[in-house]
């Protein structure tokens, strides 16, 4: 699909108040009167075997299983309205803007929708049990995931044990642990989980910083260098999130002697946590092999100078903008925001002036920070001196149900009940003739996204 433009205001103030349309996703229309008739065994029960049942399954992250007929049936009228508000499965970008090919898409189509919808509308039939798909075999859930592509991870670092108690306010454990690396290596994947399945509910999000000696960051682009003057964050990961998996051409250097700086957010849930421990694995490029781009993880801040200010009752809009110091490639679209966040979009504005929309997330949930990663051939292509537009909506009435107290004054902040708003891109910064070489690649394709030139 062709991404299409939206009208952003550009006004140059940092917060405004405006009221947002009440539509921010477009729910599917009601049951049409005449459909094809839909049953459990051959329409229903293959959807959830493919978008639903790897986290709906005992020992996984969701709170009910989904594996059966019966499964199904209990929960009927919350799996409608979920799907339908396309709140599950979680995969909360806007399609109806901007760029849609994603390495990791789990969405359902429209006629998958529909195809629930119908069903739970016709009285939730079983149909012929002989349609019925053989069960699907799952790996653990709690593996690591990327070993499925990349093998056994190379290296697995574990932040030191830390006891939460039952009840207490969020707090924040920054332990540093040795890499034990002696020798340079490049990274090609990264992948983060809390030890036990179980510390997911008490680990909001973990950051890993990278310390190593650098007096100077090499692998950039020649004019990007002061974007990154250290190796900086390693890795982000919050509920929702699997790894990263960088492009075949870059990835992050790790040096001998070079330490993870742990940044774990835990929020207790009324239980004693002992012992809890998150673990981050690293998959590498093979001895000797130096990727042609050193990516950077940023943290672009739509909060300037990480200031907010959401009054009570009242919806926000907030914006900054970056300008790309050189030509760029982004390998993904990673909002993050807390509880009154709602909405992320970010824009391009072209050097001659001209606007497009990258991507959009209209019915943002905290609880789920979905990293969009790109698929190779949409990645956005951007020229040097692009200005990257970052807008976010907050919504502190009642009406946001998430919103644990509309009567606040929210301001920026760590916990939860305060705000943020920014969002975590690897970008992959670019010489001039490499920029130019792939931008004709993709135009002798025929290609659209990516490069969003038209
Ligand atoms: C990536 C993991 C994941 C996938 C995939 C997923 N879910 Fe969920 N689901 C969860 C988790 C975790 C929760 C609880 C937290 C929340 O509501 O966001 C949940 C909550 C729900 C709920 C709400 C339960 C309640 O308390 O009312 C429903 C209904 C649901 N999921 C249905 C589905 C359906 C149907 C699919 C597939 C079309 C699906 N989910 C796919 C993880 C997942």
């Amino acid at each position: 699909m062709r991404p299409s433009s939206y009208v952003t205001t550009l006004a140059g103030i940092a917060v405004v108040s405006v009221v947002v349309p009440a539509a921010l996703y477009r729910p599917v229309p009601a049951a049409a009167t005449t459909h094809r008739a839909v049953t459990y065994a051959k329409d229903v029960a293959p959807i959830l075997q493919q978008k639903c049942q790897e986290c709906h399954q005992p020992g996984s992250i969701a709170p009910m299983s989904l594996l059966t007929y019966e499964d199904a049936v209990d929960v009927a009228p919350q799996i409608e309205q979920q799907v339908s508000a396309r709140r599950m499965p979680p995969w909360h970008i806007d399609k109806t803007v901007g760029i849609q090919e994603f390495k990791n898409d789990r969405s359902l189509t429209d006629e998958q929708i529909q195809t629930i919808v119908d069903w739970v509308n016709d009285g939730t039939p079983l149909g012929n049990p002989a349609d019925l798909p053989p069960p699907r075999k799952f790996p653990d859930p709690n593996r690591w995931q990327l070993a499925d592509t990349f093998g056994p991870p190379d290296l697995i670092i574990r932040s030191t044990p830390y006891t939460l108690a039952a009840h207490t306010q969020d707090k924040w454990y920054r332990p540093i642990v040795e890499t034990g690396l002696t020798e340079p290596r490049w990274v090609r994947a990264i992948e983060v989980k809390p030890v036990r399945p179980a510390d997911r509910k008490i680990v909001h999000h973990a950051l890993a910083y990278l310390l190593q000696d650098e007096p100077h960051v090499t692998g950039l682009a020649s004019t990007a260098h002061d974007h990154q003057m250290n190796a900086g964050l390693f890795m982000e990961w919050a509920v929702g999130k699997t790894g990263q998996v960088f492009a075949p051409d870059a990835g992050k250097l790790m040096l001998p002697g070079s330490r993870i700086r742990w940044e774990i957010h835990y929020h207790a849930i009324g239980q004693e946590f002992a012992n809890s421990q998150v673990e981050l694995a690293v998959y590498f490029y093979p001895t000797g092999f130096v990727p042609k781009h050193r990516t950077v993880l940023t943290m672009f801040n739509v909060a300037r100078n990480s200031e907010l200010d959401i009054p009570p009752n009242e919806k926000t809009i907030t914006q900054n903008f970056y300008v790309l110091q050189a030509p760029a490639r982004l390998e993904n679209f990673q909002p993050h925001m807390h509880m009154r966040g709602t909405a992320m979009s970010l824009e391009a504005i072209y050097p001659d002036g001209r606007k497009q929309v990258i991507n959009a997330v209209r019915n943002f949930q905290w609880n789920w920070h979905v990293n969009y990663i790109y698929a190779a051939a949409a990645a956005p292509l951007l020229p040097k001196g692009t200005t990257l537009v970052f807008t976010a909506w907050h919504d502190n009435t009642a009406a946001n149900k998430n919103n644990p107290d509309p009567n606040q004054w929210v301001g920026w902040g760590d916990r939860t009940v305060d705000e943020m708003a920014h969002n975590w891109i690897d970008v992959t910064y670019l010489e001039q003739a490499e920029f130019d070489s792939l931008l004709a690649a993709r135009k002798k394709q025929g290609m659209n996204a990516g490069a969003l030139e038209r």
